[in-house]
């Protein structure tokens, strides 16, 4: 059944493994309106990205307009994931053409909010360098988005590439001021620790459930999943970690959220030992962000293994 309102989407990703599973939610869940697909410099290299993402469409079945954004954070070198992802896809080839946008995204981000204004949910599952420049480019990108839905940061709590700073904060912790800087209506944040570490974990079981499927999207998830797998697991997580596609879920049904908190954040840009840290105030009245403290994981898990089963 197609609802008769459907939520306007953007998804904004370095596509590698749970971006990937993040887009199938936006291509495949009928409550979501995908509007479309912007890249940003982040896990693997950029090029590996826009074929992941492209792949993913194919593989769901359904595109949708694919624009390249920023290959390198503001002021930064760019830092890869590959040691975490590989390609991102498990070597999977997508064997079509590459075509993509010819309107940069981040001429794109802004189009679809003025086009969408008070609706469009952005999903952002990378750094944040290409809604920094949509912030700085257009002064109305800010009022028209209706809210961003950001997989990043730690909650006063454990990174994941450093011990204080979560990836897609510390790639570019500059871009990451500026977005929590701008003044947005509606801020959600999925965070790296406590909640992906804590409800996201797909362990072994779980995979194997996946992979009971046998679907094309479940082969798919399994194989682009195996890399962060053997990552995560190595490093004391007890299976893969999910953020990017929670958020995307989050994004259009919060009724997954169990328990979630008013923060003001903001991020280390100064410091060695600290770049890219997210300080959370929970005492501060001009909060920024509405952060997911907790979630249904196990409900979670079951739309995941229901998304990924269909034909
Ligand atoms: O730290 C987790 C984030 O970094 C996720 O967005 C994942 O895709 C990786 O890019």
């Amino acid at each position: 059944m197609i609802p008769l309102h459907r939520i306007p989407l953007l998804i904004d990703t370095d596509t590698a493994a749970d971006d990937c599973f993040a887009l199938l939610i936006g291509l495949l869940d009928p409550r979501a309106d995908l509007t479309a697909v912007t890249i940003v410099g982040g896990n693997v290299g950029f090029d590996q990205q826009v074929h992941n993402a492209l792949l993913t469409m194919s593989i769901a079945g359904r595109s949708v307009p694919v624009h390249l954004g920023a290959r390198d954070p503001l002021e930064r070198e760019w830092v890869s994931a590959e040691d975490v992802h590989g390609d991102g896809v498990g070597g999977q080839r997508f064997g079509g053409e590459l075509v993509t946008e010819h309107e940069h995204a981040v001429d794109a981000l802004i189009r679809i909010a003025a086009e969408n204004p008070g609706t469009l949910r952005v999903v952002c599952i990378g750094p944040l360098t290409n809604i920094a420049l949509a912030v700085q480019k257009d002064p109305a990108f800010v009022a028209n988005v209706a809210g961003l839905w950001i997989m990043g940061g730690s909650i006063n709590a454990r990174g994941n590439i450093t011990p204080a700073a979560e990836y897609n904060i510390f790639v570019d912790p500059e871009a990451a001021a500026i977005v929590f800087g701008a003044g947005f209506a509606k801020v959600t944040v999925i965070s790296w620790d406590p909640l992906t570490v804590t409800d996201t974990v797909f362990d072994h079981s779980r995979i194997e459930q996946i992979a009971a499927l046998d679907t094309p999207l479940s082969r798919f998830f399994v194989r682009a999943n195996a890399a962060t797998f053997a990552f995560d697991h190595e490093n004391g997580i007890g299976g893969s970690t999910h953020p990017d596609s929670l958020t995307a879920l989050l994004a259009i049904d919060d009724s997954y959220a169990l328990a979630a908190g008013s923060y003001r954040v903001e991020v280390e840009t100064q410091g060695e030992l600290t770049r890219g840290a997210t300080v959370f105030d929970w005492r501060s009245s001009r909060p920024n962000v509405t952060a997911i403290e907790r979630i249904d994981g196990p409900r979670f898990f079951d739309y995941m293994l229901t998304l990924l089963g269909q034909r």
